[in-house]
């Protein structure tokens, strides 16, 4: 029997410490390097960004995703032990084993669970939430938790201005529950893809398997981000665009139908441009990288929860998550509120 997934609760969790452009702009100076407020309000949109403590334990990812993972369970009138399945989307695990699913089933108490992780970067909770959706489908999985977590911080190249700028931390999640396959308030659709061939645009080279750490890599940052943003962007606008029209065809709708967009936070000017291509409004586009900075896999959970608890998004609402990140990986889901 087939069964429709659908979305019943949101949360989301910040680092207390709020880091400005100027304090960003203060920190770099002491290394010679140069940049501004407004340069980085111009070429990115970003104002500020959150930072956890380092050895904060009441900021780790797993503890912003415990936070937001309470939130959401919250909302949707459930329980820890209600939950079957941990999708925890990082690319900044607490440990690399056990995973970070495995640590906040530990903290929530989510005894009936079974959990993992998943890396697809800053597309992971778009990723998650196909999964969760496939399994509830096929009615192998009641209730699901989705969850995209970072501390970006970790893995910031404080020596290339460039990208250090653009990150923050932050988590987000959903409960996503089973509903009748006639329900209109469902996941309508799923679309992934990756492209390996672009790993060079955004990768840690040191720290994994294939190239351990040595203390002379630490000076070159060879196990911080390595990124090039100007390829990046000209690649997330094509395929954001392309992925955003690609689920509403395959759901025989048009881009004035859409009540709200949810693109991944990576910069406000390659969600203009995609919004300019699609022809959509600035006012259907939600957008808090303003705020939070490209928190990865928490930014599209986190905007969505913010819009769902300020009301902005309402029940019966088509909604459009679209996602691109490190791999590259891209994605998205049409969803009715
Ligand atoms: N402050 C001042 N000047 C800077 C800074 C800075 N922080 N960073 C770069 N510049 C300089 C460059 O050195 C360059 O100077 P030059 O002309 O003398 O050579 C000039 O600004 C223009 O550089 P560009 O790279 O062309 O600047 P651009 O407008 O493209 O902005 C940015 C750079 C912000 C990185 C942009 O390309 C971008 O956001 N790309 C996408 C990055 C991204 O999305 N990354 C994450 C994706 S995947 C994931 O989310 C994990």
């Amino acid at each position: 029997m087939e069964y429709a997934a659908k979305i019943t609760g949101t949360g989301s969790a910040f680092p207390r410490n709020r880091v400005s452009n100027t304090d960003i702009s203060q920190k770099l100076a002491l290394d010679g390097i140069e940049t501004s407020d407004s340069w980085i309000r111009e070429r990115t949109g970003i104002a500020e960004r959150r930072m956890s403590m380092p050895g904060n334990s009441d900021e780790h990812n797993s503890s912003l995703g415990l936070e937001a993972a309470l939130n959401a369970l919250g909302m949707a009138g459930k329980t820890p032990l209600d939950i079957d399945q941990i999708i925890y989307s990082t690319c900044t695990p607490d440990t690399i084993i056990p995973s970070t699913a495995c640590w906040l089933q530990h903290k929530l108490g989510a005894a009936k669970a079974w959990g993992m992780d998943l890396n697809a970067a800053c597309s992971g909770f778009i990723y998650g939430l196909s999964i969760a959706d496939q399994f509830i489908r096929t009615g192998q999985v009641k209730t699901s938790l989705v969850i995209g977590s970072e501390i970006l911080s970790s893995i910031i190249n404080w020596g290339d201005r460039s990208s250090c700028i653009l990150f923050g931390d932050g988590a987000g999640a959903a409960i996503v529950e089973r509903a009748p396959e006639t329900s209109c308030h469902r996941i309508l659709s799923t679309h992934l893809l990756s492209d390996g061939t672009l790993w060079k645009l955004l990768h840690i080279p040191a720290g994994g398997s294939a190239l351990p750490m040595t203390p002379e890599m630490i000076p070159q940052n060879l196990n911080k981000i390595h990124m090039n943003g100007r390829e990046i962007f000209k690649t997330a606008v094509r395929t954001l665009s392309s992925f955003a029209l690609k689920a509403l065809k395959k759901n025989q709708m048009t881009v004035d139908m859409l009540d709200w967009f949810i693109p991944h936070q990576a910069n406000f000017r390659i969600i203009e441009a995609v919004a300019e291509r699609l022809n959509l409004p600035m006012e259907k586009v939600l957008v808090n990288i303003d705020r939070y900075g490209n928190t990865s896999s928490a930014t599209i959970p986190s905007m969505l929860d913010e819009a769902v608890r300020d009301g902005r998004i309402q029940k019966g609402q088509t909604v459009l998550l679209n996602a691109f990140g490190a791999g590259l990986t891209y994605g998205a889901i049409l969803l009715r509120w």
